[in-house]
């Protein structure tokens, strides 16, 4: 059962057992109690050039814990000239999480606290791999609370095997033509090989 098909199941639960009592018709009442109940939506930043098994735990474990997060590809990226385009970037984690009920792939460009107050997110998730991953992270999260008090950021772990898989690292290792299959999702590896066509995946 799906994330939200279990909020559904929550819903017909209490509207059942008659909840809404002398307030009239359940449909209005109900609306009046969503619109009070906490949801938490979250943006997970990132470049994503190409999408590994390290991003897809944390999303994993981001959406077990938000209602709804979105994955946002920076597309004004200043890491140079990517390897994937924006659309291929977007299609790979789009087909990567289809499993997931809650998260949903987005676009955007200029400043992140922008893009989730449109959104109407309330926290940034972000992963934090090892201790050298913490200073950037810091100063990252402090600058986005400086621009906007009311954004938190959560930090989350990926699981130990992926403490050392960066995008960065994955595309130098392909390129010279070493096995990456363990380290990313096996769509990423098909679109690796077309795009490096004269290696060993
Ligand atoms: O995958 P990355 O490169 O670690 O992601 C970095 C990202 C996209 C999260 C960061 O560069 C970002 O948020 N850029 C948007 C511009 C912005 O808001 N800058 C101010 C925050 S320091």
């Amino acid at each position: 059962m799906t994330h939200r098909n279990r909020r559904r199941g929550w819903r017909k639960d209490y509207t059942d057992a008659g909840i809404f009592g002398d307030w009239g018709g359940w449909r209005g009442k109900r609306d009046m109690l969503l619109n009070v109940m906490h949801t938490v939506k979250a943006i997970y930043p990132g470049t994503f050039d190409p999408l590994t098994n390290g991003h897809l735990d944390l999303i994993a474990r981001g959406a077990k814990i938000v209602d709804e997060l979105v994955v946002a590809i920076l597309r004004n990226s200043d890491k140079g000239t990517p390897l994937f385009s924006v659309p291929e970037r977007e299609e790979m984690i789009f087909e990567a999480t289809r499993e997931f009920g809650n998260v949903s792939v987005m676009t955007f460009d200029g400043l992140l606290v922008e893009f989730a107050r449109q959104q109407g997110a309330k926290a940034v998730l972000r992963g934090i791999r090892a201790i050298s991953d913490y200073e950037y992270e810091f100063q990252m999260a402090m600058m986005n609370r400086k621009l906007d008090p009311e954004l938190e950021t959560l930090f989350m772990m990926p699981a130990e095997k992926y403490t050392y898989v960066s995008s960065r690292l994955i595309k130098g290792v392909f390129q010279l033509g070493g096995d990456v299959t363990a380290l990313v999702p096996p769509l990423v590896v098909e679109r690796l090989k077309a795009k490096v066509p004269n290696r060993r995946g």
